[in-house]
């Protein structure tokens, strides 16, 4: 049977100094939706941007924006994330915050109006969700370790999206991401776990490859369902 799968483009590896043209090239070529990583510097090894920055691609496109807060501390600075535009908000369930402050971010980005998610690293089991699956809008399984574009893909972490598809059952209005090493070479392994939403960041920004053939290319392998056995 053929799904839909839909596309959110990281900028992580774009040209900074010209958002306009990047997202109106991306725009263009058919994504979905944009996926804003930003990274502190403390819980990942590097660092993108903030909240100042969501609210310019805020400005810039119509697209629902998904914020992936790779940051120590979610529910300090969620109330900026919100308040610049993010359609989607996703922290770390590894982050060292208690279980209550992590059910309270999410509280305050469904109060808001706003979709929750949580983000899982490669290590982590998707059993850490089990508290949490219940309120939430979506998960983004990593299929590199978060901090850095243009990694390799890691196939053994992806087959948890068909744990975490399960987990969510048939509720309406729910999303598992991909994130990390997605591209047309890899997004069947990802589509045959039953992945809502490519995150696809480097390979839309490659010299000579043409972005809309891309895009295009990895919703076809990742909507390609295999026979049932
Ligand atoms: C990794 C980020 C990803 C990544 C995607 O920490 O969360 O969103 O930048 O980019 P590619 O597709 O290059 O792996
Ligand atoms: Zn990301």
């Amino acid at each position: 049977m053929a799904r839909s799968v839909q596309v959110s483009a990281s900028i992580t590896t774009a040209d900074f100094g010209n958002l306009y043209r990047v997202i109106r090239k991306l725009e263009r070529a058919g994504v979905d939706r944009m996926h804003l990583d930003v990274m502190d510097g403390h819980f990942v090894p590097n660092i993108t941007f903030g909240p100042d920055v969501v609210a310019a691609v805020r400005r810039l496109t119509r697209l629902p924006i998904d914020a992936h807060l790779m940051i120590s501390e979610p529910a300090r600075y969620i109330d900026r994330f919100i308040a610049a535009g993010a359609d989607t908000l996703t922290f770390h369930i590894e982050v060292a915050e208690s279980d209550e402050t992590k059910h309270e971010t999410i509280a305050t980005i469904r109060g808001a109006g706003r979709v929750p998610g949580l983000a899982i690293s490669p290590e982590t089991p998707p059993s850490a969700l089990d508290d949490y699956i219940a309120d939430l809008g979506m998960v983004i399984v990593m299929t590199v370790e978060p901090g850095f574009g243009a990694q390799h893909f890691m196939p053994g972490p992806a087959a948890k999206i068909a744990d975490v598809r399960r987990m969510f059952g048939d509720r309406p209005d729910t999303q598992v991401h991909a994130d990390g090493g997605v591209a047309a070479d890899t997004a069947a392994i990802v589509g045959g776990y039953g992945v809502d939403v490519c995150i696809v960041g480097s390979a839309l920004f490659q010299r000579g490859r043409d972005t809309a053939l891309e895009v295009q290319a990895v919703k076809r392998e990742a909507a390609y369902a295999p026979p049932e056995r």
